[in-house]
């Protein structure tokens, strides 16, 4: 199993109240598959990516990826395992304001071991020819591709997508959908995508529905549907 999550609590504490926020959450992913997280605003989808992803740590639980038992490790191996490993886009996709776009990628490819082509991966999301502009210069849409070819750049095993379309109208979203779908199929990658979309679902190989904490749900489909023929 490429990701395996057994059991993974996860608790904030804000003054003297403590919530708990992930209730012991268990979640399986094979290598190469797309897995989506549905599930109501605050039931802990973040939490859960940027427990997997290395950007936060769980309390107690497993979670294995491609091998990796990413609890056992330290801080230092935690931020190779991030760096190297893990792909990131976000909703408002934070590019760097005053780099441009070939200079966000370049940003990351710098310090990545096996990093693509910075014009290649520009090619692939179709922003080759803006790769001198400034984010401020691009529509959202431009600018989540730059996103996507920046979590790209360094060939990462799995690409982590949190609420990548949220801020995009329909047409540009199905085009980023159909985007992430071409980077798994040519690259082999990984992906685990939060999204309010129920209709975003049928791309995914696994969803699950989490409520308050706990997987209430998880499904396989075994017909997985192309992104340009999803419609909302
Ligand atoms: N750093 C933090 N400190 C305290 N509480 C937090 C922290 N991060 C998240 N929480 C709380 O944990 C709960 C789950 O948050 P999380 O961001 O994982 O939800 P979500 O499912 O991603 O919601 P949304 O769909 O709105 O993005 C929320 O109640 C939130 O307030
Ligand atoms: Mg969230």
């Amino acid at each position: 199993m490429f990701i395996d999550v057994i059991n993974l609590k996860k608790s904030y504490t804000t003054g003297s109240v403590t919530t708990e926020v992930l209730k012991g959450i268990g979640m399986k992913l094979e290598k190469g598959e797309t897995g989506v997280i549905l599930g109501p605003s605050g039931s802990g989808k973040s939490t859960l990516i940027n427990i997997i992803g290395g950007i936060d740590r769980g309390d107690s639980g497993q979670v294995s990826v491609d091998g990796v038992e990413i609890t056992d490790l330290n801080d230092d191996q935690l931020t190779d395992y991030r760096r190297g490993d893990i792909g990131f886009v976000f909703q408002f996709y934070n590019l760097v304001p005053n780099l441009t776009v070939g200079e966000n990628i370049e940003v990351v490819s710098n310090i990545s071991k096996s990093p693509l082509d910075t014009d290649v991966v520009l090619a692939a999301v179709g922003m080759r020819d803006k790769k001198h502009r400034f984010p401020r210069e691009l529509s959202g849409g431009e600018q989540q591709r730059v996103s996507i070819a920046r979590a790209i750049v360094k060939n990462p095993k799995l690409l982590l997508c949190d609420e990548p379309t949220g801020a995009l109208d329909f047409l540009t979203s199905r085009f980023i959908l159909q985007l992430l779908q071409q980077v798994n199929q040519k690259y082999g990658t990984t992906i685990l995508m939060i999204t309010h979309n129920a209709a975003i679902a049928a791309m995914a190989n696994r969803v699950f529905r989490l409520r308050s904490g706990e997987v209430v749900e998880e499904s396989v489909n075994q017909n997985t549907v192309p992104a340009e023929r999803i419609e909302w």
